[in-house]
């Protein structure tokens, strides 16, 4: 096991390693951040975003917690969303969710894990919404995948419901939201096809029109 030293000795060997190779990149990274993509995902340690997509520091946005969730009232979201939004005016956000994942699974169990069970609710919800076509599968974790891919879709949905990103739709800027999930299995990402592109890909109850 790592002892916490081990991190800083990591640090600045990765900081010589990629002077070394690029002396500009520090330079260049310190004066400004310019990421065309935001990405929020799990807080799980298996799913490092940056790693996983090929992506160097400044290249992503990052929003990270317990079982991507983008909920309305969260002021931590909100507030990344609006700032890649419309001061890095990135022109992706993508909700990541992963296979097995451990927030969706607790979300299905009766056990009390404390705190975190209040953070979970909405997966509950969405689990009941669901529970005759999670109920026709043949597995318990199947059951969670299924409802992984169905929490990315419902978060991505989240995301574009935002006032920020209908108002982002409405000035005409470029943005897509797209639904993505990882297989810690073998690494891949598959992409749910849940792509939202504009107003006409809300449902009609959640478009708004633009303030007057
Ligand atoms: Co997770």
């Amino acid at each position: 096991m790592p002892v916490i030293q081990d991190l800083l000795a990591n640090n600045r060997h990765w900081a010589a390693s990629r002077a070394s190779q690029d002396p500009d990149f520090f330079p260049r990274l310190s004066r400004q951040q310019n990421p065309d993509f935001l990405w929020i995902g799990c807080a799980d340690s298996r799913v490092p975003a940056n790693e996983i997509v090929g992506m160097d520091p400044g290249e992503l946005f990052v929003h990270r917690n317990v079982a991507n969730l983008v909920l309305p009232s969260d002021l931590n979201c909100l507030a990344v969303i609006q700032y890649a939004v419309e001061v890095l005016n990135v022109e992706h956000i993508i909700v990541c969710g992963h296979y097995g994942c451990g927030g969706v699974r607790a979300a299905m169990q009766d056990r009390q894990l404390g705190l975190i069970d209040n953070w979970l609710q909405p997966i509950r919800r969405l689990c009941e919404r669901h529970a005759e076509e999670l109920a026709g599968l043949a597995s318990d974790t199947a059951r969670v995948d299924r409802l992984c891919e169905l929490n990315v879709v419902a978060q991505a949905r989240s995301v574009a419901a935002t006032t920020i990103v209908q108002n982002a739709w409405h000035r005409g800027q470029p943005l897509a939201v797209h639904a993505w999930v990882y297989a810690l299995a073998d690494g891949l990402i598959r992409d749910l096809g849940d792509t939202l592109r504009g107003i006409d890909d809300l449902a009609p109850n959640q478009r708004l029109r633009a303030l007057e």
